[in-house]
């Protein structure tokens, strides 16, 4: 018998003028973005189910009579797609006049100014003027609870966010009330978003500013954010986020898509904790001690003095190390002991529920609380403390021999921590009490 072929079938279609192939059942929205080509839309969102009603992403076919809408129709081998001719732009434009009866004219002062649907596809494609002088429906804001303040004067009913957690948080939360021009997204009576650690996710997926964090309330313009592709450290989980700056300053995070590891989302407990990042009391410089004093120095004569004291004759080393240091800071403290004469290594991290995503299972908040735990374990550091990720410090604390802490912060350490020691390192970017009793910081 002949073998079936493996290759999947696929279609050939122009799209704006560009040919592209797909896997047959190619949604015309995907195609589209294969071929470099966006088509606006607003309901549609790739993690979620498409109810096709927005109307945003009307597209047409050659030879067919209706404009399709792009989120819902398959391209098939042959078609002739116009995302851009003069019937979808015009429909397009009549969309968006509709959006913008009850809009407020919100922008200077909305948080999703910079990064709209609307406002970027009003001025691409909308109306240079709108033609309604009636007064437009007012709502007030709603506190949905958690991190998320709703306004439902921005709200073009676009129902991600009831999606989301129908389909991927799979904690019905949302729903719409009232009909026609008084319809709101709201919560059930008596309970909001507050208690589900997934809430989050809808503020990134709403389109336009209807959904906002209290967190990030007007804290920053979104133009002036600098971004970088960063990987959450929060758990053994790793989703992929993007670290928002500005003036130096942590902003906040969003999730970064990766099919792998967290699809579109992360979970709130990730993405709110990153408050430490921005404390002012860090470490600048090197510090060494000078008998009762810890005194600024280079990097160069900071470590020509340790390499003096860490070569004289070896004593029992204890080490602390963290489990959001990554593989190559771990070995290497590692390797420090050894060559220092070999010791004991430890570990504290917190540890908590495991609480899964239930509509993207293989997204959960893990239950260690730290990046790395598995590798601080493999390189041979023993978890100690309570679940908290404090505690477990008595042997170490009077420890008379040489004592090395990196990444720890030593809060919780009482303050004559390490004070017997003939030579304690402490790498960290704070000072609690107990780093200040480093003879090398
Ligand atoms: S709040 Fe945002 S996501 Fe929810 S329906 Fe309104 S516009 Fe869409
Ligand atoms: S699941 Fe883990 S890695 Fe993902 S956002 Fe939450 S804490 Fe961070
Ligand atoms: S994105 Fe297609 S109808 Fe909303």
């Amino acid at each position: 018998m002949a073998q079936e072929s493996q290759t999947p079938e696929t279609v050939t279609c122009s799209i704006d003028g560009l040919e592209v192939t797909v896997p047959k059942g190619t949604r015309i929205i995907d195609a589209a973005a294969r071929a470099g080509v966006t088509v606006p839309h607003y309901c549609y969102h790739p993690g979620l189910s498409a109810p096709a009603q927005c109307r945003m992403c009307l597209v047409e076919v050659k030879g067919v009579p209706k404009l399709m809408p792009a989120c819902v129709s398959q391209v098939a081998d042959g078609n002739e797609i116009h995302t851009h001719s003069e019937k979808a732009l015009k429909a397009r434009e009549g969309v968006l006049e509709f959006y913008l009866v009850n809009h407020p004219l919100d922008c200077p002062v909305c948080d999703q100014s910079g990064e709209c649907g609307l406002q970027d596809y009003v001025a691409e494609e909308g109306r240079a003027m709108g033609r309604l002088h009636e007064p437009k429906r007012v709502f007030g804001r709603d506190d949905f609870g958690g991190d998320v303040l709703y306004h439902g004067d921005r709200c073009i009913l676009c129902t991600r966010c009831v999606r989301f957690m129908r389909e991927v948080a799979q904690d019905e939360r949302l729903t719409i009330v009232q009909r026609g021009h008084r319809a709101v997204i709201d919560t059930f009576y008596g309970e909001g978003l507050e208690g589900n650690i997934w809430a989050d996710n809808v503020v990134d997926i709403c389109p336009v500013g209807a959904l906002v964090s209290k967190d990030f309330l007007h804290k920053a313009r979104v133009w002036d954010l600098d971004r970088t592709p960063s990987v959450c450290p929060n758990c053994a989980q790793g989703c992929n986020v993007s670290l928002e700056v500005r003036d130096n300053q942590v902003m906040r995070l969003k999730p970064r898509p990766n099919p792998e590891v967290n699809a579109f989302w992360m979970c709130d407990y990730g993405r709110l904790n990153y408050h430490w990042i921005n404390q002012q009391s860090r470490i600048e410089a090197p510090l060494v001690r000078d008998g009762d004093r810890l005194v600024p120095s280079s990097w160069s004569d900071a470590l020509l003095r340790l390499a003096e004291v860490a070569a004289g004759p070896g004593s029992a080393v204890r080490t602390i190390a963290s489990p959001f240091m990554a593989n190559e800071d771990l070995g290497a403290l590692r390797r420090l002991m050894e060559a220092m004469g070999g010791g004991e290594g430890a570990f504290r991290a917190e540890k908590g529920e495991e609480i899964e995503l239930p509509g993207w299972p293989q997204l959960k908040l893990r239950e260690d609380r730290a990046a790395n735990v598995r590798a601080a374990e493999l390189f041979g550091y023993a978890r100690i403390g309570d679940e908290t990720g404090r505690g477990g410090l008595e042997a170490f604390a009077a420890h008379a021999g040489a004592l090395i802490v990196m990444g720890d912060d030593l809060a919780d350490a009482p303050a004559d921590f390490g004070v017997n020691a003939s030579l304690f390192i402490y790498i960290g970017h704070t000072l609690s009490p107990a780093a200040r009793n480093a003879h090398f910081i």
